[in-house]
């Protein structure tokens, strides 16, 4: 029974359909909404230097770790840890990642429900303004509606679902394939009218030249949960898509890979979009709607900017949509391979959750706006407890069940690809990493952070 359902287990089914597919999980909203706002509120330049200190020390050992977990039981987050330990309750920590999953696929549909809507407006010229007061009046009429965002919200998540129902090499493979390329080449044509406009050398140094006055502990937890939701880690979703992967892929350099182009990502958002926010005289720390209404502004400040407003929503749509197939992914292959349902029934019901729950996210604007968790709206807070909590917490689990648990030989020889690559220094660092630098690394952090210690 159990070697029928390996047999027929679907996999990618080529090295660039994987690249594609993890770094599509990677890329997303996080990059080209999440990214910019957080670095214009926190500082700049100092942010993105803690970034990659957060990004390269903990958020790239944890997905190798998932990368490694899930290849080798060729499972779902939870049934990946039932495989390696089924006598201990290790599979809780898959177990969260599903939850996860439905919490972060909340608030994200919401947002990405906007970012669909956004490219009608925009291609429709609803948008053209260069007062922000109109802008913003656009925002504010979409997300305080009900009907309007709430219709958005379903459209995007019958978009991925039916993706998803197509399946892994059929569907999100194939997709992110496609994908993947238009968004680069969108985003470096956007890079390239953002840069030649007058003035915009203050938003590069803004970016780049590092202000540490800024830097405080509750600004190195935003940027380590950011790089936990950068990467996709912390909550299975690289259990998921490395149980994908092929026995030949190496590993670690398709980590590398992908952490690398993904934050070459971020910074070309971040290029699109503060060159143009200073040459124009806005603001960078305008928040969450930096995107929604700086954007449209300054878009429809400069010469031909209505076209590249629309092409800026559609890369925007188009990061999001790859993000959410490997949200999704996470619950639908726990549901069919845990419970035996059918693809078709998992996707239903997961789109069907996460409807629900995403609704309340969504009205958090409108008729739920008085409903607050520890004095956040919905929407925050499913946004704070999945990315600067449960993801970090997720990540020193799985550290350390790398690190100490599943037990050294078998990391050696899954690291190794059993002894083909000769990587044995780079999985002595590796291990280093995920025994002591991860788990404590994240738990001062997090201590820090929510301000249960200070130092
Ligand atoms: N990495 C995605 C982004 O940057 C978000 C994500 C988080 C996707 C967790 C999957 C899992 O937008």
């Amino acid at each position: 029974m159990q070697q029928d359902n390996l047999k027929k287990r679907e996999g990618f089914s080529s090295s660039i359909g994987v690249i594609a597919a993890v770094l599509g999980s990677a890329v997303g909203l996080g990059n080209i909404w999440k990214f910019p706002y957080v670095t214009g509120a926190n500082g700049g330049a100092a942010f993105i230097l803690i970034y990659l200190v957060c990004l390269a020390l903990v958020g790239l050992p944890v997905m190798l770790s998932e990368h490694l977990i899930g290849r080798n039981t060729k499972s779902n987050a939870v049934g990946a840890f039932k495989v390696l330990q089924p006598k201990k309750p290790w599979f809780l920590v898959g177990g969260a990642g599903v939850l996860s999953a439905f919490l972060i696929m909340a608030f994200y549909t919401s947002v990405a429900g906007w970012v669909y809507a956004y490219i009608f407006k925009a291609a429709g010229g609803g948008l053209l303004s260069t007062n922000p007061k109109e802008t913003s009046l656009v925002f504010n009429t979409l997300v305080s509606g009900v009907g309007e965002p709430l219709f958005w919200q379903m459209f995007v998540l019958l978009v991925t679902g039916t993706i998803i129902m197509a399946g892994v090499a059929k569907g999100i493979e194939r997709v992110t394939k496609v994908l993947m390329p238009i968004l680069f080449i969108l985003l470096i044509v956007i890079d390239i009218r953002s840069l030649t406009l007058p003035g915009a050398s203050e938003g590069l140094s803004f970016l780049f030249k590092p202000d540490f006055s800024k830097i405080t502990v509750s600004v190195i937890l935003a940027a380590l949960g950011l790089a936990f939701f950068k990467l996709s880690v912390g909550m299975g979703a690289m259990i998921t898509y490395g149980s994908y992967v092929g026995e030949n892929e190496n590993l670690p350099k398709m980590a590398l890979k992908v952490a690398l182009s993904d934050t070459l990502v971020s910074l070309m958002a971040g290029i699109a979009i503060f060159p143009a926010v200073f040459a124009f005289g806005f603001e960078p720390n305008a928040g969450p709607p930096l995107l929604f209404i700086t954007i449209p502004t300054v878009f429809s400040s400069m010469p031909f900017g209505g076209v590249f407003m629309v092409l800026f929503f559609v890369l925007t749509a188009i990061a999001a949509t790859g993000a959410m197939l490997s949200l999704l992914e996470v619950p639908v292959a726990y549901f069919t391979e845990q419970h035996n349902w059918s693809r078709r029934k998992s996707t239903l019901v997961t789109i069907l959750g996460i409807g629900l729950l995403g609704s309340t996210a969504t009205l958090s604007n409108s008729i739920l706006a008085n409903v607050t968790i520890f004095s956040k709206n919905l929407f925050d807070f499913y946004d704070f407890i999945t990315s600067n909590i449960l993801l970090p917490l997720g990540g020193i689990f799985i550290a350390l069940f790398v690190g100490w648990q599943w037990g050294k030989s078998k990391v050696y020889q899954e690291i190794s690809n059993n002894g083909q690559i000769n990587n044995q220094g780079l999985a002595d660092v590796f291990l280093f990493l995920v025994r002591f630098v991860v788990p404590i690394g994240i738990t001062l952090v997090l201590l820090a952070g929510l301000k249960i210690i200070s130092f």
